[in-house]
This record gives structure tokens, sequence and C-alpha cells, in this order.
């Protein structure tokens, strides 16, 4: 039981910033990692599309025995957490990436917090539906930020193009007074410091991958799930493999890292 993996899935390999995260905190987890690349982004697409990828993707990693599966798109934990939990609650155990920053969120005293995100999940409202109940009293601003995630993908981290991008995004007056900013998208990590450095170091910057690595390790001594066994053997796949892929993964995984095709889509 201890030894079965940690199934993650995402749209392709931005999941793998909170995969990175959760090695960095449970060295000792089996991790298996599904990047729907067939069909990314999940940004632009409808809500009933995702919850069908993502109920597919869910048998996946229950068929190759997982523990836990962790939603770690922003994209999907917004429009299909809902109907996971409904098809596989009692089969397994279920995180998203955004009801454990949520908590995190409810837990400090803001009142003005900014989200980024794809527009899928800015147009799904769930930050504002979620920090509502569980931090009343709190503003939220949402945006939706979509040239980041190519821009992070062709590697434009800290130049004058990114700079510019962030810049513009940012720099939108109804993100004035924010004392947070919730990084609404798992590929956004990757550009933390320098978000952080646009607001002067004075805003938080609040990146989902540790919150939801560290409730992962709570709900799994919580349920004494905890691999003790010494035994790891991670595997990750995507639907599509480009050797592009296979690069853009290094950058988000932060080491050396073996992509394979499983083709479940048939
Ligand atoms: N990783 C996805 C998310 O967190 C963004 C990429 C996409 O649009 O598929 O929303």
């Amino acid at each position: 039981m201890k030894e079965r993996p940690i199934g993650i899935f995402d749209s392709g390999v931005g999941g793998l910033t909170v995969a990175h995260a959760i090695k960095q905190i449970l060295p000792g987890e089996n991790i298996i990692y599904f990047g729907d690349t067939a069909h990314l982004p999940y940004g632009d697409k409808s809500a009933e599309l995702i919850q069908q990828y993502s109920g597919k993707i869910t048998e996946f990693l229950l068929g190759h025995n997982s523990k836990v599966v962790l939603v770690a798109c922003n994209s999907a934990s917004a429009s299909a957490f809902d109907t996971l939990k409904k098809e596989f609650s009692g089969r397994t155990i279920l995180i998203d990436v955004i009801d454990p920053v949520v908590d995190y969120l409810a837990t400090r005293n803001f009142s003005r917090i900014g989200v980024i995100g794809t527009k899928r999940t800015i147009s799904s409202g769930t930050y504002e539906d979620k920090l509502r109940l569980r931090a009343a009293g709190t503003t939220v601003i949402s945006m939706a930020t979509p040239l980041l995630v190519p821009m992070i993908e062709e590697g434009f981290i800290f130049d004058d193009i990114s700079n510019a991008i962030i810049r513009t995004y940012l720099s939108n007056s109804s993100l004035a007074g924010i004392q947070a900013l919730i990084l609404g998208c798992t590929h956004y990590p990757i550009i933390k410091n320098q978000i952080s450095k646009y607001f002067n170091f004075s805003v938080e910057v609040v990146d989902s991958a540790k919150i939801v690595a560290a409730t992962l390790r709570e709900s799994l001594e919580k349920n004494n799930l905890l691999n003790d066994t010494g035994k790891v053997k991670d595997q990750f796949f995507i639907s599509d493999y480009t050797p592009y892929f296979e690069k853009i993964a290094r950058m988000f995984f932060e080491g050396e890292i073996n992509l394979k095709k499983a083709d479940i889509w048939g």
C-alpha cells in the first residue's frame, strides 16, 4: 500500500513544478506523472472537455495503483475537481492545487489579493468563490494572463520580452494595492522571482507548488501512507511525445527526466 505511487497530472509539463516540490519534501515517494500534451493547452478549452480528459487520466493513474491523484493543473482543478470527486472519491485520495492555497490564505489577513491564471481558470471564478467562503471580507482581483505560458515554454524567462509582458499585465490598475498575488497556473513558479521583483518584493507571491506538496505530506501522514520502504521508482508519461517536451520538462522538473509516451486516447 505505502509503495503505491502518487499520481500527478497536468495538461502538459507545467505540473512538473509541483512534482519537483513533492520530490523535495517527500523524496521517498514514487511518482507517476501524466502530462496530456496531446490536448494542451487546457487553459483555452471548455470545462466539459477538461472534465472528460481529467476523468480518463484519473482512470489511467488509478490503473497504475496511485494511492493519491493530484490534479497539478489549475485549469483542471478549477473545472474538473468537483466532477472527479463525485466519480473517484471512494477509490483514492484526491488533491487539487486550488484548495490548499485557499486554506493557506485563510490563515493570513490579506484584504486585497490578486490571482493570475489561464482564461479557463479565471473565467471559472473558482478562486473568488472559494476565497469568499474561507476568507470573507477579502477583495479578490483576478486576471487572465494567457501569454505567460507560451512565453515560459519558449524560454523567455529573464529578458526584455518577459519583463515587458510581465510589466504589461501586472501594471494593470486593477491590481494596485494587492498584498498577495496567487500564481494560479502551474507554469508560473518558473517566473516567481521576476514577479516578486516587479513588485519590489512588497507583495507576497503565492506559489502553489510548495503549499500543495505540504498538503500532500499531511494527507499521507494522516492516512499512514508515507512510503518508508526505501523503494523509489518515478515514471513520467505524456500523451504526445516530442524532443521539445523533453527539453522543457527538464526546466520545470529542475533535473534529468525521461518522458515516455502513453497512448491513453486510443
Ligand atoms: N498548467 C496549466 C494550468 O495550471 C496551464 C497550461 C494550459 O493552459 O494547459 O492551468
